[in-house]
């Protein structure tokens, strides 16, 4: 009943519903090709709307009946759902329909993975579970009866009975039916118990299949940390008797805050040691909070529509930053998050699939899952927090939660918290939610008489649909220094509101140096760089670790960009001297030491070069980083060995921020050592590892120079039976090919007999690992791009969800040449004229060419 033309659906047509649930009772009689689901939902019309048509939503049910207040009727189905005669008082619906998750691929509403029954409902999918009005702006209070014979029997909210065969649990929280979740099968559960600010009693477990049950550990950690630090820092604590997880190896995205029921792709939440690198344990534990944080941010407060989004994914995300940072330090935390803006959503704002914050058109809300909703809507909230200081921000959360709980709200309830509790006019500032683009600042500066004036001018290119852009309300941190380093201006928040704007500074003894944009305080480019010595300066003495490690960048880039355009070549002397003087400087953080070794990828290379209004080569980018990686191995020579000899741990492992850091700086330096010495070091490293973190860097460091092959195949070995680590041994093996192979080495595994492409997690840990590859994909006869383009083909007809997701793969289009640019084309008609493709792929493929 679907496959009706797809529809371009707009902010500005948003009606209330004109029907409202009291309650809703499930009954699940679970089997593989044949579910039925019972709804009894109790409705009552929307005093606040005028009266409509009554309308449910439904996609792939098979109608056993309907009744209305018990007396049987026959709905007229339409393409998307149906419409019913009903009263115009509150009356009863009742329904019985069947369902086959076990033919479910698409991953969406309810599915099978390895046996065990699971949901995923956001944005759209409950309404392949029954009729029902799919939208966030309903919510009911849901009791739901499972009847199966698998052992583990889980709903939403709190157990109420079970039995032989059932099992009943309630949610007394209402909520949006995107929330709802049902698990049923061969479960094993990780337990532990929390106890809540107001002394009650939670019930936590993780549950997996039995194998996994010692990958359980360091989650349970994650999420009791996510607790306590929720209620510490916000005041909110968990609101039912239980919470649960669960792990499910076949899911398109990360994870799913379901109330009281969050459902976690596997490789989102189990981890251990000898498993899982330092990376995999700080996403599983950044997870766990962000999902657990929707509690509040998402759950108690929801969006009225899905164009809000934002609400709730900016929002959690940025707390789950703060968590983070908290936890681990802000300083490394913060170049990690700017890391993120700076290589995707910068990247996604400058080509074809830039959109606002919140979006005002969609045709399919999955696409707009995007780093920009999540990512760039962090941002925004970091910038709320840095206009109004840490009090205000307080205050205006504090009057969200507690003017919105319970409802669906919008970013303009949003703002309105912000302006009641503090008074700022954010009039200007709410265009940033609705302005796509990356804005570009330019900086000049003078001095005269004691006098230090700064004049900033802001500019956001055109972006599809919006050619004329206004100027944005932009909070600019700013610090003043004087020529040994020390602060004559400590941070400051300058607000940028005009188009240009000058800035003064009055009594100075002499001309300072500017340290301009403290801790990423905006998502912008400062497009006007200093001099080099500038740089250099505050690469050795800027008090904000953040500017630290971006003058060294800058710098970094500009060396490279140099050899680019020359075509190779070894570094100056200046960036040479930096990086040995950082990378031996005991006092800093051996994280922040790794990402100043860090080379700008090549991404981040290619994006300079077309804005510069340059053509970049990919090949050529490849070669010329790689020069320099083997020119710094040279130069640095002396200090490698002993460098990486101190990063050696000798105590046990944990899986911390100070061992992560050692380990990161230990295996960036076990890069350069292996450019010079066979890989010697490398294979012994992966020799003797315990944990993988080393281990697979060692793997890494040894593709990386040739000389992987036996590494590979004992890797394959010891880990055939582990889903999770065979995604790493896959993707590893094309990331680190050398640009001429890479494309053959992603062909030749797909062949390979563990390469199960209905999994997403497979199917990315293959075409995601080659698109992120820039050399290889790109390779000149389009080889890369036909590859791509025939497996998204193959998986669109069955999971479309994720191969929409992986089509922006070829965001890259506009950058390249022109014979780069027409293979890509030829690729993306391919896909666009595909028989009954789904609208999912169909509206990415067209933004893409247009
Ligand atoms: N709300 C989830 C999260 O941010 C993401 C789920 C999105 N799923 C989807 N199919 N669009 O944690
Ligand atoms: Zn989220």
């Amino acid at each position: 009943m679907k496959d009706a033309a797809p529809q371009t659906i707009y902010l500005a047509d948003y009606m209330a519903p004109g029907w409202l649930v009291e309650s809703v009772h499930l009954t699940f009689r679970l089997a593989p090709q044949a579910t039925r689901v019972l709804s009894r939902i109790a409705f009552r019309p929307n005093p606040d709307s005028p009266r409509q048509p009554f309308f449910l939503h439904g996609e792939d049910l098979r109608l056993i009946a309907a009744s209305i207040d018990g007396t049987p009727v026959t709905p007229q189905l339409t393409a998307t759902g149906l419409t019913c005669d009903v009263p115009d008082a509150p009356f009863v619906w009742e329904a019985e329909v069947e369902i086959a998750p076990a033919d479910n691929t698409v991953l969406e509403g309810l599915y099978m993975s390895n046996g065990m029954y699971c949901t995923q409902c956001e944005a759209e999918g409950f309404r392949k579970i029954t009729y029902y009005p799919d939208r966030p702006d309903v919510m009911g209070v849901y009791t739901v009866r499972i009847e199966s014979d698998l052992p583990v029997l889980l709903s939403n909210g709190n157990p109420v009975a079970s039995g032989d065969g059932w099992a009943e649990w309630h949610d007394p929280w209402p909520k949006p039916s995107y929330l709802f979740a049902l698990v049923a099968g061969d479960l094993v559960a990780h337990h532990d118990t929390f106890t809540t600010m107001d002394d009650r009693t939670v019930d936590l477990n993780i549950w997996v299949r039995a194998p996994d049950l010692d990958k359980c550990g360091f989650g349970m950690g994650a999420l009791k940390r996510a607790m306590i630090w929720d209620e510490q820092t916000y005041g909110r604590a968990y609101d039912l008797d239980v919470f649960n997880i669960v792990a499910v190896d076949d899911f398109n995205m990360g994870a799913m805050e379901n109330k009281g029921l969050n459902i976690f792709n596997s490789s989102a939440v189990l981890a251990n040691q000898a498993t899982s690198t330092d990376a995999d344990f700080q996403r599983v534990e950044a997870i766990i909070a962000h999902e657990y944080f929707h509690n509040w941010t998402g759950n108690r407060i929801t969006c009225r529509d899905w164009f809000q989004l934002c609400l709730k994914e900016g929002l959690t995300v940025f707390r789950d930053q703060s968590f983070t940072g908290d936890l681990h330090g802000h300083a490394v935390k913060r170049i990690e998050d700017a890391l993120v803006m700076r290589n995707r959503q910068f990247q996604e704002d400058a080509g074809p699939l830039s959109h606002p914050v919140r979006p005002d058109s969609f045709v399919e809300i999955n696409n707009f899952y995007t780093v920009t909703v999540y990512e760039k809507g962090a941002e925004l909230v970091g910038m709320l927090k840095r206009l109004v200081g840490d009090d205000g921000y307080r205050a205006a959360l504090d009057l969200y939660f507690d003017r919105h709980d319970g409802q669906a709200a919008t970013i303009e309830d949003w703002l309105a918290c912000f302006t009641d509790a503090t008074g700022r006019d954010l009039t200007q500032f709410k265009r940033w939610y609705e302005q796509a683009g990356t804005p570009r600042l330019t900086v000049r500066d003078d001095f005269k008489d004691g006098t230090y004036s700064l004049h900033i001018a802001q500019e956001t290119p055109p972006t599809p649909g919006q050619p004329e852009k206004l100027p944005l309300h932009i909070p600019v941190a700013l610090g003043l220094l004087d020529d040994t380093g020390a602060e004559v201006l400590p941070t400051t928040m300058l607000e940028l509101t005009g188009a240009s704007q000058t800035f003064t500074f009055d009594n100075l003894a002499a001309r300072p140096i500017p340290s301009i944009l403290r801790g990423f305080s905006a998502p912008v480019i400062v497009a006007s760089t200093p001099p080099a010595g500038e740089r250099a300066f505050l690469l050795a003495h800027d008090t904000d670790p953040f500017n630290r490690w971006d003058a060294g960048r800058s710098l970094a880039r500009d060396m490279l960009l140099d050899l680019i355009r020359q075509d190779g070549g070894a570094p100056d002397a200046g960036y040479l001297d930096g990086l040995r003087a950082t990378l031996t400087d005991s006092g800093l953080d051996p994280a922040f030491r790794a990402l100043v070794a860090q080379l700008p990828s090549e991404t981040d290379l290619a994006i300079a070069l077309a804005a510069a209004g340059e053509t970049p080569d990919p090949l050529q980018i490849h070669r010329v980083r790689q020069d320099v990686r083997r020119h710094t191995a040279e130069a640095l020579s002396d200090i490698l060995p002993r460098l990486y000899a101190d990063m050696q741990i000798q105590s046990p492992f944990a899986p911390d921020a100070l061992q992560g850091g050692q380990r990161a700086l230990g295996n960036a330096i076990l890069m350069l050592l292996s450019e010079r010495d066979g890989g010697a070091a490398a294979q012994a490293q992966f020799d003797g590892a315990d944990n993988m973190t080393q281990q697979l860097a060692a793997l890494g460091a040894l593709l990386h120079i040739g000389k992987g092959e036996d590494a590979a195949a004992r890797f394959h070995d010891q880990w055939q039976d582990d889903r999770l680590v065979l995604n790493k041994w896959f993707g590893i093996q094309i990331t680190m090919a050398a640009p001429e192979e890479a494309v053959d080495t992603a062909a030749r595994l797909t062949r390979h007999s563990d390469f199960l492409w209905k999994n997403p997690n497979r199917f990315r840990s293959v075409m995601g690992a080659l698109s992120a590859h820039p050399a290889g994909f790109h390779r000149a006869d389009g080889a890369g791009y036909a590859l791509l383009a025939d497996w998204l083909i193959r998986l669109d007809p069955l999971n479309p969800q994720t191969t929409a997701r992986m089509v922006a793969g070829f965001d890259g289009l506009r950058r390249y040449d022109a014979d780069r640019q027409a293979l890509i084309r030829r690729e993306l008609r391919r896909i666009a004229d595909t028989q009954g493709l789904s609208p999912d792929t169909t509206e990415m493929v067209t933004r893409l060419l247009q």
